[in-house]
């Protein structure tokens, strides 16, 4: 995948290492069985591997490595996020959601196999993503593997992405203010870009009260992210996004550019990056990548 509009080596780096992991890790993860449950994990494949920016592994593994966790350890953590989110895409595009036809610059799962097909991967990258993390190769200690657990599923239900994509879909019948725009953002965007950075401080044993910066960093970028993706929407390239663009007007979907326009939307996340690079600052070069990460999140074109 081509990184290489994006100047920032460190970042263009980090994101083409954590790809090519991503990817293996699928792979190893998701033998095709030799039976009548192949086209479920074939679905579940065609979804996982390949096609993602990858930004919420990078996120995990980049704060994993700011307290010296194991790689291969955090890679494990990182996948377990990407299938939520992977997942999350499957049943977004569904057509009793956004009934989307392209994904990643491919068709759609429900359109490539079928819907229930389409439904069932869904389910079971849900579930993939609870197995890796219950198993001991990402951590031996228990502990750790429960926060890992908890941290992941509040993120995933109602409290995170489900319930913000409720509020998405009910902001197509009813007018929702700023604060509640804030909210839906937060729960629906926001809540695994969080939990990605969570748990990585998790698998570095940062106690609960020494993250707070970290939660705070998160929060910001999670908010900017999804007005970047809502910009992207109003004026990106649909080549380049590998996606069908324009679709949140059609749907009549409120989002932070419906409320403040492109150049406020643009300034709100240009600000909100600002501010988490600024929970920074007591971390040296060592959280550059985070950083940029920051960056990226609102100058991307995909
Ligand atoms: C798109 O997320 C959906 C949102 C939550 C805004 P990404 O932009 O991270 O999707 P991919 O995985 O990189 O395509
Ligand atoms: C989807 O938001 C967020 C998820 C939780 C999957 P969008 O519907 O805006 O994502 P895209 O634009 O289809 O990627
Ligand atoms: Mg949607
Ligand atoms: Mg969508
Ligand atoms: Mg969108």
């Amino acid at each position: 995948m081509s990184v290489t509009t994006f100047p920032d080596s460190l970042l263009s780096a980090g994101l083409v290492r954590i790809q090519r992991e991503v990817d293996t890790a699928f792979d190893m993860l998701l033998p095709v069985p030799d039976d009548s449950r192949s086209r479920l994990v074939e679905a579940m494949r065609y979804a996982a591997i390949g096609g993602g920016k990858r930004v919420r592994p990078l996120l995990l593994v980049s704060t994993a490595e700011l307290y010296g966790v194991d790689r291969d350890a955090a890679v494990r953590a990182a996948c377990a996020v990407e299938a939520i989110h992977v997942y999350s895409l499957i049943h977004d595009d569904l057509p009793c959601m956004d009934d989307d036809d392209l994904r990643h610059g491919k068709a759609t799962v429900h359109k490539e196999f079928d819907e229930a097909t389409a439904v069932l991967a869904g389910d079971s990258l849900h579930a993939l993503a609870f197995e890796i993390l219950a198993d001991t190769a990402t951590s031996s200690d228990p502990f750790t593997r429960a926060e890992l657990i908890a941290t992941l599923a509040t993120a995933s239900g109602k409290d995170g992405m489900a319930g913000g994509q409720m509020m998405d879909m009910a902001s197509e019948a009813q007018d929702y203010d700023l604060h509640t725009i804030t909210r839906l953002q937060q729960l629906k965007t926001g809540a695994l870009l969080a939990a990605s950075v969570e748990m990585g401080a998790v698998l570095g044993r940062v106690p609960h009260e020494g993250r707070s910066h970290l939660r705070a960093y998160a929060r910001d970028i999670g908010l900017a992210f999804q007005i970047a993706d809502d910009l992207l929407d109003t004026e990106g390239d649909e080549e380049k996004a590998g996606k069908a663009l324009r679709k949140d007007e059609e749907q009549g979907k409120q989002t932070f550019v419906t409320l403040m326009g492109v150049d406020g939307a643009r300034d709100q996340a240009h600000a909100l990056v600002e501010q988490a690079i600024g929970h920074l600052t007591q971390y040296g070069a060592e959280a550059e990548l985070l950083r940029a990460i920051a960056r990226y999140i609102v100058e991307r074109d995909r």
